[in-house]
């Protein structure tokens, strides 16, 4: 039977293994903690809950860096013991997200593919200590992260201390399926010599001087499912428009049935919209991504995917049990990368990705916000969202055309705040239809979006905004002083529709 001293295979570092109890004691007030664990995958779990405990005795505040949202309800946790002084550079959890915009706590928002440089070029940090989940750790010292990668290399390599959790129920099987890269400092380094999105171009584990891990832990829990939703009939629907906008690329010379490498964000929109693929002619597909949610696995389980690289593995409970229960069948197709690499503009660019992210809102020109509800309360955050939409060959938006049963236009006359502005916004698809933004001046973008992605309720009054603006003039019209005006009416009075000659 496997011991847990097993899945530590550095003599030396047998040495160190201490209770959760023990580590969590070294974090004293005011220090800053990196922590592994993006988008529910490969989060340290043990430490977390300690450290949340001794706040039942202690008060004590730390910063907490990731590569993204965390699972096992540890950010409902921090949040609930108000012992984060900062966070950073995502979140997607209600009670921390209150806490948030009360203003109880400060968040950074920050495009996913930044915090390693900033670490790395120390404008954030120092980082006391590196908390970071792990299968195992190899003869010769290295960490083998678990179902994520995303920050937990740039972390290791700058924080003064690591902790390891070594999570016996976390398969040794993903060993093998990481390619951990550094790219240097700016200034200094070299191409990323990544020409494939299937290429491997780095270690199977995150090397350190294993005199830096001052503590292990064993850890016996599984991530967290993923809380995405099956798709419905509008997901279908806007999974539909996308695959027809795909076929009028191959129509038109542009694409194969190859595609070119997906990224598909966050969510249950864009999971459903890969979905859709499930059926489609198309073949071979690389998907370049983030996050692999269950639809990747679909689609590799239908034959359509070639290769699929992340940062993250984050599965609904039954596909987690399926894929993990038959892992040979997906082992040689994955690829795990640290997040600066699954988002690095340059490779983006080199591979021509089409990236695929969801919107909670866009405008009449296609200025994208995927952030800010009404423009000031925090949802989750912008995730890489930003790295890819900036940097793709095709930056595509997907949204429903209404929420809260209609109170809401997801398309509005001006972004409440803008993630995403027009200049990286290629095609916005909503269940009505798509949007192709390419090559048209805003006054071309006007009436496409109205017709082919805003609901049929709110199309009169969107209409009636654009008309007044025209009488405005500009490159961009706008009735300034109307622009926000949907918001205020939400807020005011529980929805955006308004009779048209009511107009305020
Ligand atoms: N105004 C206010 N609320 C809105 C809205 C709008 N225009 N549009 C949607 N919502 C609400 C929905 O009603 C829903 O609310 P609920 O949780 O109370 O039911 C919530 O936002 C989520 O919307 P949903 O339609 O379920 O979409 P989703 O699960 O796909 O999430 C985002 C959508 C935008 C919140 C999510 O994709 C996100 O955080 N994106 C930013 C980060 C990102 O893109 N990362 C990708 C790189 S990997």
């Amino acid at each position: 039977m496997e011991t847990k001293l097993q899945r530590i295979k550095h003599p030396a570092l047998k040495e160190r293994v201490v209770t959760p109890e023990v580590a969590a004691s070294w974090i004293t007030d005011g220090m800053t903690l990196g922590l592994s664990g993006f988008t529910r995958a490969g989060d340290a779990k043990a430490v977390p809950f300690a450290l949340v405990k001794r706040a039942e005795t202690e008060t004590f505040k730390v910063n907490i860096f990731t590569g993204a949202s965390l699972g096992s309800d540890i950010d409902t946790a921090f949040a609930e013991a108000g012992i984060v002084g900062k966070r950073l550079p995502f979140q997607a959890d209600p009670v921390m997200r209150g806490k948030i915009n009360n203003g109880d706590m400060l968040f950074v928002d920050q495009h996913l593919s930044h915090t390693a440089e900033l670490v790395r070029s120390e404008v954030i940090g120092p980082i006391d200590f590196a908390v970071l989940e792990a299968v195992s750790i190899s003869e010769d010292g290295m960490i083998i992260p678990s179902t994520s990668v995303g920050n937990s290399s740039i972390f290791a390599e700058h924080a003064k201390n690591v902790i390891v959790e070594i999570n016996m129920a976390q398969s040794e099987m993903l060993e093998g399926l990481h390619d951990i890269y550094d790219t240097g400092k700016q200034g200094e380094r070299q191409p990323i010599p990544m020409m494939h999105p299937d290429d491997r171009i780095g270690t199977t584990g995150i090397r350190i001087n294993p005199e830096k891990v001052r503590g292990i832990v064993f850890t016996n829990q599984l991530d967290s499912p993923s809380t995405i939703v099956a798709p419905d009939a509008d997901t279908q629907l806007m999974a539909g428009h996308l695959l027809e906008f795909l076929r009028e690329e191959i129509r038109e010379g542009r694409l194969t049935d190859k595609l070119a490498p997906l990224q598909s964000g966050i969510g249950s929109v864009a999971n459903a919209v890969l979905h859709g693929m499930i059926d489609s002619e198309f073949t071979d597909l690389d998907v370049y991504s983030e996050v692999l949610q269950d639809a990747v696995f679909d689609l590799i389980d239908a034959g359509k995917v070639k290769s699929a690289s992340c940062c993250s593995i984050t599965l609904s409970e039954e596909k987690m049990a399926q894929v993990f229960g038959d892992f040979e069948k997906y082992r040689d197709k994955l690829i795990m990368r640290p997040q600066e690499i699954s988002n690095h503009p340059e490779i983006i660019r080199r591979l021509g990705l089409i990236s695929i992210n969801t919107a909670l809102e866009f405008d009449i020109y296609g200025n994208v916000n995927s952030t800010h509800v009404s423009g000031t309360k925090m949802m989750n955050g912008i995730g890489g969202s930003g790295d890819f939409a900036r940097n793709a060959r095709l930056s595509i938006f997907v949204t429903k055309s209404i929420a809260k049963d209609g109170k809401i236009s997801s398309i509005v006359p001006f972004a409440s705040h803008i993630d995403h502005t027009e200049h990286d916004v290629d095609i916005v698809v909503t269940e009505q239809g798509y949007a192709d933004l390419r090559g048209l001046a805003p006054r071309e973008r006007v009436p496409l979006i109205i017709e082919n992605c805003a609901h049929p309720m709110y199309r009169e009054q969107l209409w009636a905004y654009y008309q007044e603006a025209l009488t405005r003039g500009g490159q961009t019209p706008h009735i300034l002083e109307k622009a926000f005006s949907w918001h205020i009416n939400l807020k005011q009075n529980g929805t955006m529709t308004q009779k048209v000659d009511e107009l305020v």
